[in-house]
């Protein structure tokens, strides 16, 4: 699926119906372990953006940052099917060493829970076949996303 938004407010209405379809296949498919969520795109294409507005729909009032530098960060939410936001930001990971500090099996294992991917390409090789990618480019002053629910 493919949408063009011109506005922020477009971006938003656009995030609010993936994260609708996602919650859906998610409720469907079982909610005992996590709902990979990578979001590909480049410097600035909204990414984090994106997971702050998924953020405000989940009821989380905490406020959601980039977490670049601590590359992973945990949030309450006040959604039944979502209860926990995962947000991790790869960035600066170099190369796939040493991720295995980072326990993300326990992540992906981790029941209502929607863990949210930035940076995914650095990390590929210990995503699942069946995370969920969201494809956002800079397309003039808006953006183009594309949502694929397997790379
Ligand atoms: N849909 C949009 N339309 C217009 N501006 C946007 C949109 N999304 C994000 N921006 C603006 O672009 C800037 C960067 O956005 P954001 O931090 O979400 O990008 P990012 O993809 O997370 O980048 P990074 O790779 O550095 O983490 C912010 O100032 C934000 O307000
Ligand atoms: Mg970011």
């Amino acid at each position: 699926m493919e949408w063009n938004t011109e506005t922020i407010k477009d971006f938003e209405n656009t995030t609010k119906e993936i994260l609708q379809i996602i919650s859906d296949n998610y409720i469907q498919q079982g909610t005992d372990n996590a709902c990979v969520v990578c979001l590909h795109g480049d410097l600035g294409a909204g990414k984090t953006t994106m997971t702050q507005m998924i953020g405000q729909i989940l009821g989380i009032t905490e406020t959601i940052n980039s977490p670049t530098f601590v590359i992973k960060k945990f949030y309450q939410t006040a959604n039944s099917v979502f209860q926990k936001l995962i947000h991790m930001d790869a960035y600066r990971l170099e190369g796939e060493q040493n991720l295995d500090v980072f326990r993300l099996d326990q992540d992906f294992q981790s029941a209502n829970t929607l863990m949210i991917i930035e940076w995914p390409e650095i990390i590929e090789s210990v995503i699942q076949k069946n995370a969920i990618h969201i494809f956002i480019e800079h397309d003039g002053a808006g953006r183009k996303i594309t949502f694929k629910k397997t790379a």
